[in-house]
């Protein structure tokens, strides 16, 4: 859902960014700028608990717990952490305008503001003062409100770019083609460039998991690279005969949601017999050289 260039078209324009930067005030923060920096991300996560807090109770998770006594500990809290968060913010964009307003979270932090501010009206005027009367249920509007919010939390994940990428092919692996075929089915989407994205891999907080696990495994092993590793080759042959023989790859998340991908035996056997002639002929990539 979220490509970076998504947000090109909102972006500020560079000369507008490069007007903004002041050096003066850039190098009076410079020694303080880290300090800034944390305070922006604990009062944001403070804020988003506090608020997640809140919306739990609403939808019914420990009822016990008197709202107005739960609202007046919350409400001061939201206030100031909402408050220093955006001014950390906003020092934070002055202290650097070019890099800050060019990063590709910016805009995505700029509509979660928007679509905050629009949640927290609805919230007020569907939740807030009817629960603070204390009736004797949380009313229904209350518990939407709730969800609401608590949902957008899921949605607004949905804004934060996770960078899927197929760089170019440097040396594709010499196998013969039944072997190919295989890895390529059952491995490829991980260890090569050539990884087929599924479309819950744009669905947040999914695609970060995915993302993360794709670049993982192009580390560890990229057959689209194969040509770059001549001195490595062998040790990696063996990794993969250890991981096919101890039954760890494809991990068992992508064999559930790929049930092609599972390895017969004579999938299997046909992987280990090359592996075996790779490392004692030194060719199909098996070569030190
Ligand atoms: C869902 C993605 C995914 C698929 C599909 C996948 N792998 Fe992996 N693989 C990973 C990740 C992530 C790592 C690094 C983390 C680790 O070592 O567990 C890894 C690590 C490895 C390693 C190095 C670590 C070790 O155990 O020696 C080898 C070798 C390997 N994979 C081989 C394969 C082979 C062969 C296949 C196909 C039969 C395959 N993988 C399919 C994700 C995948």
């Amino acid at each position: 859902m979220a490509d970076p260039s998504l947000y090109d078209a909102l972006r500020i324009p560079s000369e507008t960014l490069i007007a903004l930067d002041n050096r003066t005030y850039h190098f009076a923060v410079q020694p303080y700028h880290y300090l800034i920096r944390m305070s922006h991300i604990v009062s944001a996560a403070a804020f988003f608990g506090g608020i997640v807090l809140f919306d739990l109770r609403l939808a019914g998770i420990s009822s016990h717990t008197r709202l107005k006594a739960l609202a007046a500990d919350i409400l001061p809290w939201l206030y100031i952490t909402f408050g220093l968060a955006m001014m950390s913010g906003i020092l934070l964009f002055f202290y650097d305008p070019v890099h800050a307003g060019s990063r590709a979270y910016f805009m995505p932090k700029m509509i979660l503001i928007v679509l905050a501010l629009i949640n927290t009206l609805i919230y007020r005027r569907l939740a807030f003062g009817y629960a603070l009367k204390e009736p004797p249920a949380t009313p229904p509007s209350a518990r939407w409100a709730a969800a609401l919010s608590a949902s957008g939390f899921l949605l607004a994940a949905q804004l934060v770019p996770a960078r899927r990428t197929n760089p170019p092919s440097l040396g594709a692996l010499p196998a013969p083609p039944e072997v190919a075929a295989t890895l390529k089915r059952a491995c490829y989407d991980c260890h090569s460039n050539e990884t087929r994205w599924p479309w819950y891999s744009r669905v947040a907080p999914l695609s970060s998991f995915i993302v993360h696990d794709v670049r993982l495994g192009r580390k560890e092993v990229n057959f689209s690279e194969w040509g770059s590793y001549p001195a490595t080759r062998r040790r990696k042959l063996e990794w993969i005969g250890r991981s096919l023989h101890e039954e760890k790859m494809p991990p068992w998340s992508y064999r559930l949601m790929h049930p092609g991908a599972r390895l017969s035996e004579a999938d299997q056997a046909t992987l280990e017999r090359w592996i075996d002639s790779a490392l004692t002929t030194s060719s199909a990539g098996g070569s030190n050289e």
